[in-house]
């Protein structure tokens, strides 16, 4: 099988690469093309990779290119996990909203719709290519920020795409780990959307062992969670750290303000990150990519890649889907995360037990934000980005939101045809 990562010169790649060097009895690749634009990355990235397949005794090859069309002939499933503007434009989406006192957050807020409108475009452009060279039945797997509005963008122009980010398989194992089972053995009641989840159960052999993790194991979860543990078990459930973002964003502005953006972090990390994978020595996953966010994403993908290409039974896995009914407070075409079985066929969500006020209406309203945020990426103009901003629960306020539409498109100008 031959498997295309469009973005595949990000400093994520080898921990996807290192995913699939330890799945090599489970997913049968035996070409991965790593497509990009940046020649130097993939220069970099692309032999490292192959060494870390090499090192695990994996015959897969990796080639690398510039032309998507080329990159995506063939392809048995693509992997999108591009940036537009990398880290200089995320610097920005973390920034231009604190003026106006609002969070910095490259996917909650003011941020996460400029980085909506940078990449819904460039996303279903790619999308289309794809379809015209590897043929319609080819699945996109979409890593790419934000993963709901980008997700929902593809599935609206009629792509076969699949949403996944790494917060469900991290809760997971973290959870596994603390009761001492298999991670396969914890199902997770998981609901809401990207970013904006909640955990209302983990349940083993069919017992809830949720309350056991409030419990006993209460202070680590508050501290890897950063929030509260009196709130969680209010609440009983675990929400994602995302939501730190909303149930203390008064606070994470005011500490934003003066601490250094989390870009500047990683692209500290990322050219240290290079140097290390530039070193024909080095042959398998250094330390320093645990500094990234990104932890399992790589398991996450290739369970779900080897499910969406027909390698297993019908499996669970969280992922983020079209609702169809799923949460029957939101509209089907809404794309929310949650646990799906997944065939070759797709995702096909499973049901939900009804969903708590405190929660749905939080998700209702940031459903409706993402609809709007998805009209201004396809359509653009001012005024829809300033709708988008007003409908958003962390803005809201008429003067905020033309401030924060002006701010923004003056930020993203390069990246906006229509601006
Ligand atoms: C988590 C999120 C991703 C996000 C990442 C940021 O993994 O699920 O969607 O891209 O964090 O990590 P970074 O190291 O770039 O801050
Ligand atoms: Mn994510």
């Amino acid at each position: 099988m031959k498997l295309t990562v469009v973005g595949g010169g990000s400093t994520y790649t080898p921990e996807l690469i290192d995913g699939i060097a330890g799945r090599r009895t489970s997913l049968d690749v035996d070409e991965i093309v790593l497509v990009d634009p940046d020649a130097h990355r993939l220069s970099v990235i692309g032999p490292f990779a192959q060494r870390l397949l090499a090192h695990a005794d994996h015959p897969a090859r990796i080639t690398t290119t510039a032309d998507l069309e080329e990159g995506v002939d063939g392809a048995a499933a693509v992997l999108l996990q591009l940036r537009v503007g990398g880290q200089a434009a995320r610097r920005t989406d973390e920034t231009f909203p604190l003026a106006c006192g609002c969070v910095g957050q490259e996917t909650t807020g003011a941020g996460g719709l400029a980085k909506a409108l940078r990449t819904v475009p460039v996303v279903l452009d790619i999308a289309d290519r794809v379809r015209a060279v590897a043929g319609p039945d080819t699945w996109i797997v979409n890593f790419t920020n934000p993963v709901g509005i980008v997700t929902r963008a593809l599935q609206q122009a009629g792509h076969k795409a699949v949403g996944l980010c790494n917060v469900a398989i991290g809760f997971q194992r973290w959870a596994a780990a603390q009761l001492g089972v298999e991670a396969d053995a914890v199902a997770l009641d998981h609901v809401g959307l990207n970013h904006l989840t909640w955990v209302r159960g983990v349940t083993v052999g069919g017992v809830d062992r949720l309350p056991e993790l409030l419990g006993e194991h209460g202070e680590d979860l508050a501290e890897h969670m950063r929030l509260p543990l009196p709130l969680m078990r209010r609440l009983n459930a675990v929400p994602s750290y995302y939501l730190n973002y909303f149930y203390h964003h008064d606070e994470v502005v005011e500490r934003q303000k003066v601490e250094v953006p989390r870009a500047e972090t990683v692209a500290a990390v990322e050219k240290e990150l290079m140097d290390v994978y530039a070193d024909p020595a080095v042959v398998t996953k250094p330390e320093q990519l645990a500094q990234r966010g990104g932890a399992f994403y790589s398991e996450a993908a290739v369970q779900l890649v080897h499910s969406l290409t027909g390698g297993t039974g019908a499996e669970r896995h969280v992922v983020n889907v079209r609702n169809d009914g799923t949460l029957p407070f939101l509209p089907d075409d809404a794309v929310i995360e949650v646990p799906a079985t997944v065939t070759s066929d797709g995702a096909v969500p499973l049901p939900v037990p009804p969903v708590e006020p405190l929660f749905s209406g939080l998700i209702a309203n940031v459903t409706g934000y993402e609809y709007l945020a998805l009209e201004a990426a396809v359509h653009g103009g001012r005024d829809r980005v300033a709708n988008a901003l007003l409908a958003h629960p962390l803005i809201g306020q008429y003067a905020t939101a033309e401030r924060l539409a002006d701010d923004l498109i003056a930020q993203n100008e390069d990246f906006l045809p229509w601006a």
